[in-house]
Formats: structure tokens, C-alpha cells, sequence
């Protein structure tokens, strides 16, 4: 391998739909129409197309996502929300913004997300919803826990930050609850250019109060009836995901067939590959996670033979510092060992096979 190995690369994704992007853009800045233009109401309705959802309402992040849909809930002080304790830190942090406290149910080891099975002994007058996420690609169990939700009457916002095209028996992560909230940072499987995000629903009234909330609470000039945000998505990066959108059906293929060629040829018993649920469902590695019991090891030795490698995620969240006013006790096994042990390869669409080979052969010789 002479061709330094990079853990993502998005100037050639630029590169392949480039001629139409810099059209579509220079036509924006012509237009004058820059923020929530016909690139929006565009896109917003084949999001809804390719997900199966009613509505989509497009805002400033996967962040923003979730703390609107929160809002749109009316979940804030003195509730609940549990999650899991290995995500972005987002995740939790969406629920702090309003105000409420993310509660930490451990996780299943081999799928990194959530496990339905340890979320009930949480639920109490307070728990208002549950949170998961949809980590790495995969999707979480989401039935099992739309069961729990209708059971206990909560409300149901998924994660789908790193799940665009996921699917659990064939329908589409983000339809599931009362919300999915998708991220278009950069690296994600539809990404833009800079910060964007979307929230998928069924429901009209909500979908009319999304609406409002990410535009300052209204929608007619300076009528304003709720405390809202400044969360709207611009024309450009509207544009650019319209694009990707167009090939992320190709995308998809070419990462699950890395991930395949990963399966069928890392073999070594130091290390874990990920795990795929035997159902049918649709696995869209955002990431490819493995794991490693003496990871510092592993990771020196992965320096040195040039590959480049990330830590999702280090710490759980309920040890970050940001949360110590909540004082939490927990503990959770799964977690405790995940976050010790995990280490993403690199996994883009662009991912050349020599590339992908080299990093199996070198993982096998780790000893
Ligand atoms: C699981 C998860 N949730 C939420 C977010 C937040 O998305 P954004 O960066 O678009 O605000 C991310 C982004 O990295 C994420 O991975």
C-alpha cells in the first residue's frame, strides 16, 4: 500500500456528482432565494418519499432535530427521557437543552445499541419517552421498544443521525416512532456541505408545530406563538443532499459491500467484527465498528502500519463532565466494556478494495 489510507474521504464523493452541484448552486445564488426555498420543499418531500414517512420538516442539524421534536413533545423540566449510554454525546445533550434528564439503559454488546430488555426497570412517572438510537448504521430493536412505548404510553423519537436507508423488517428507521431525526453532517451517509438536518413524522399537528418552532415559533411575519428557533436549512446544502440523493442507492451498495469484504476476510480471534441481526434488516455502516481487548495495543499497532482509525465512543455518557449536576451511579456493564474495546476502521463508498484489503491482512497479523 503506497496510497496513504484516509478514515473518510468526501472530496471524491464532490467529485462524482460535482458538475450538477455547482450548477444547482450558482443557479441559488442567482436566485436570491437562499433559506427555505423550492430546494427544501424539494427535498423535504422525497425524504418523506424514500423513508415512507408522511412529513418531513428540514432544520440546522441532527442535534436541532431532536431537540425539536423534544419541544414539539413538550418534554422539558422535571421528565424523562431514557436513551443509551453509547452515542454521540447529542443524544443526551438534546435532552438537557429542554430542559429534561436523559436516563441510561445499558446496551447490547453485540449490536452497540440499546437492548429493549434493560429499559423497563427505568420507566416511572416521570419517564415521558425513549430515545434510541439507530448506532453505527444499524437499526436498534424497534419494535420490542415501540411495544414498550405503547404499553407505558411514551412517546417513541428515534435516532437516526447514522441510519439514513437503515431498515428493521423491511421498513425504514425513522418510521417507526412519533419522530425521526436525521443528521446531514458531512460524514454521515447523506451528508451536505456543512450542518443540516431533518425530523420525519406522521402527524399533521406536529408536523405544522415542527414547522413553526424551527422558524421562531410562527410562520406569518411577526406572529410568533410559540418560543422557537432559528433551525431552518438553506437552499445550498437543500441542493447538495437533493443530489446524493440521486446516488445513495450506489453509496449504500458500495459500503455494505465493503462490509462484506471485511466479514469475509478479517479472521482473527483477538478481534470482534459487528454483528448483524438475523432478521430483515438493513445494516448501512455509517461506521464499521469491531472490537479489541487490549485496544491501546491494537491502536498503536494499527498507527504503525498507516491505518487510520476512530474511538466510537470512549466514554459513557453518563461519565461526561458536561452531566455532573446529575450525579449519575451507573454502572452498566455492557457499556463499561464496549467503550474500552471499540475501534471503527474506515468504511466510505470510495474505499478502494487494495485499500480494504491491506487493512484485513494487516488486522489478521495482529497477535
Ligand atoms: C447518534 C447521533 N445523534 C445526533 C447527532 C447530532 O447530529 P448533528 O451533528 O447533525 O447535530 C449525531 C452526529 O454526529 C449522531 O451521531
Amino acid at each position: 500500500m503506497n496510497k496513504k489510507i484516509k478514515i473518510f474521504d468526501l472530496t471524491e464523493q464532490y467529485k462524482s456528482i460535482s458538475k450538477k452541484v455547482n450548477k444547482n448552486i450558482l443557479n441559488i445564488l442567482k436566485s436570491g432565494q437562499y433559506i427555505l426555498g423550492k430546494n427544501v420543499a424539494e427535498l423535504e418531500d422525497k425524504f418523506s418519499k424514500f423513508i415512507g414517512s408522511k412529513y418531513s420538516i428540514s432544520c440546522n442539524s441532527g442535534t436541532d432535530a431532536l431537540v425539536l421534536s423534544l419541544r414539539a413533545l413538550d418534554i422539558g423540566h422535571g421528565d424523562e427521557v431514557i436513551t443509551s449510554p453509547f452515542t454521540y454525546f447529542a443524544t443526551a445533550e438534546a435532552i438537557v437543552l429542554v430542559g429534561a434528564k436523559p436516563v441510561f439503559a445499558d446496551i447490547d454488546p453485540r449490536t452497540f445499541n440499546i437492548d429493549y430488555r434493560n429499559i423497563e426497570k427505568y420507566i416511572n412517572k416521570r419517564t415521558k419517552a425513549i430515545m434510541p438510537v439507530h448506532l453505527f448504521g444499524q437499526s436498534a430493536e424497534i419494535t420490542q421498544i415501540k411495544k414498550l412505548c405503547s404499553k407505558h404510553r411514551l412517546k417513541l423519537i428515534e435516532d437516526c443521525a447514522q441510519s439514513f436507508g437503515s431498515t428493521k423488517n423491511k421498513k425504514h428507521t425513522g418510521t417507526f416512532g412519533d419522530f425521526g431525526c436525521f443528521s446531514f453532517f458531512p460524514t454521515k451517509n447523506l451528508g451536505c456541505a456543512g450542518d443540516g438536518g431533518m425530523i420525519t413524522t406522521d402527524s399533521l399537528t406536529k408536523m405544522k408545530k415542527l414547522k413553526k418552532l424551527r422558524n421562531h415559533g410562527g410562520l406569518v411575519r411577526n406572529i410568533h406563538e410559540y418560543i422557537g428557533y432559528n433551525s431552518r436549512l438553506d437552499e445550498i446544502q437543500a441542493s447538495i443532499i437533493l443530489a446524493k440523493m440521486e446516488i445513495i442507492t450506489n453509496l449504500d451498495k458500495k459500503r455494505n459491500h465493503i462490509a462484506q469484504l471485511y466479514r469475509s476476510m478479517i479472521d482473527n480471534k483477538l478481534v470482534t467484527i459487528p454483528y448483524e441481526t438475523e432478521d430483515e434488516s438493513h445494516h448501512v455502516y455509517n461506521q464499521y465498528t469491531i472490537k479489541v481487548k487490549n485496544r491501546v495495543r491494537f491502536t498503536k499497532y494499527l498507527e504503525k502500519n498507516l491505518i487510520p482509525f476512530g474511538i466510537y465512543y470512549p466514554i459513557p455518557i453518563y461519565k461526561q463532565k458536561a452531566l455532573k449536576n446529575f450525579k449519575y451511579k451507573c454502572n452498566l456493564k455492557n457499556t463499561e466494556e464496549v467503550t474500552k474495546q471499540c475501534v471503527s476502521i474506515p468504511i466510505y463508498p470510495e474505499l478502494k478494495n487494495d485499500a480494504i484489503k491491506y487493512i484485513s491482512q494487516v488486522i489478521n497479523k495482529y497477535k
